[in-house]
């Protein structure tokens, strides 16, 4: 059936293992200004505060009390047990997926695990949160670290290698994503019009405006395993694949 898959998750695939989302009621960007922790300028204005902002998340990814979740499994599975091409796309900048088993994984909005030299551009894998101590050791006089996260206003990582993949992909699936950052929102249009066919797993209904041909509602950990077993049986994903409201 499928032959080449392109995989994009969001925010809502780590949700279950106790992530917060930026969107959803209790979502991150209801505390925070965006502007003040995800921006290039945020940082300039005040290192510290976006500093101790991302070692929240850090440090609760390393609590031990979060971990990888059904739908975080199913996609390690799939990488495996799957003989065609696979490519999972991550928006998420937390080590789930890795931690499922996924090695095949390109983050498209960086990594919470890694500080970055801000002039050789270098990563570095934190072994603890975020502080002035942590300098790279490629420059003299060593610089300070960032962290490796796409802010907004800068380029996302592996578009070349992303857009590669859609271009020839027959099934695009996007995980828990609220679509309304580009360019990962666009990637739908870009599978639709090479002719893949294109899946959307969310908590909520389809949005009237949306682009994908099939809508799959409903929590990402109970859908996605039933979606890798379709794939797996070579089986085509849509209306009559599950006995939930779809829109196709
Ligand atoms: N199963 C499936 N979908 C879920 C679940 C779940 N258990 N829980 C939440 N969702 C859905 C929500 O309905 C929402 O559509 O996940 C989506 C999360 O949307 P956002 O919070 O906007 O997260 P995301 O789409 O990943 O944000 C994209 O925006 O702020 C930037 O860089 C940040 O990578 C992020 C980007």
């Amino acid at each position: 059936m499928y032959r080449q898959i392109v995989i994009l998750t969001g925010a809502g695939i780590s949700a279950e293992s106790g992530l917060r989302t930026f969107r959803d009621q209790d979502g991150l960007w209801e505390e925070h200004k965006i502007e003040d922790v995800a921006t290039p300028e945020g940082y300039q204005r005040d290192p510290e505060m976006v500093e101790r902002f991302y070692n929240e998340r850090w440090q609760q990814l390393h609590s031990g009390k979060v971990e990888p979740n059904p739908a975080h499994i199913a996609l390690a599975r799939l990488e495996k047990e799957f003989d065609g091409q696979l490519l999972v796309v991550t928006q998420n900048i937390d080590d789930l997926h890795e931690r499922a088993g996924s090695r095949r994984l390109l983050h498209m909005h960086g990594e919470l695990t890694k500080g970055r030299c801000p002039r050789s551009q270098q990563t570095f894998l934190l072994t603890d949160h975020f502080g002035v101590n942590h300098t790279c050791t490629c420059c003299i006089p060593a610089q300070r670290l960032r962290p490796h996260v796409v802010w907004f206003g800068e380029m996302p990582i592996g578009l070349d290698r992303i857009h590669h993949a859609l271009d020839s992909c027959d099934l695009f699936i996007a995980i828990g994503t609220s679509g309304t950052v580009y360019p990962a929102a666009g990637f739908v249009d870009t599978a639709n019009h090479h002719g893949a066919h294109t899946v959307e797993i969310n908590l909520l209904p389809a949005d009237e405006r949306s682009h994908f041909q099939c809508h799959l509602q409903g929590k990402a950990s109970e859908i996605m395993p039933k979606v890798v077993e379709l794939i797996l049986s070579d089986k085509s994903i849509g209306n009559d694949s599950f006995d939930m409201p779809l829109r196709g």
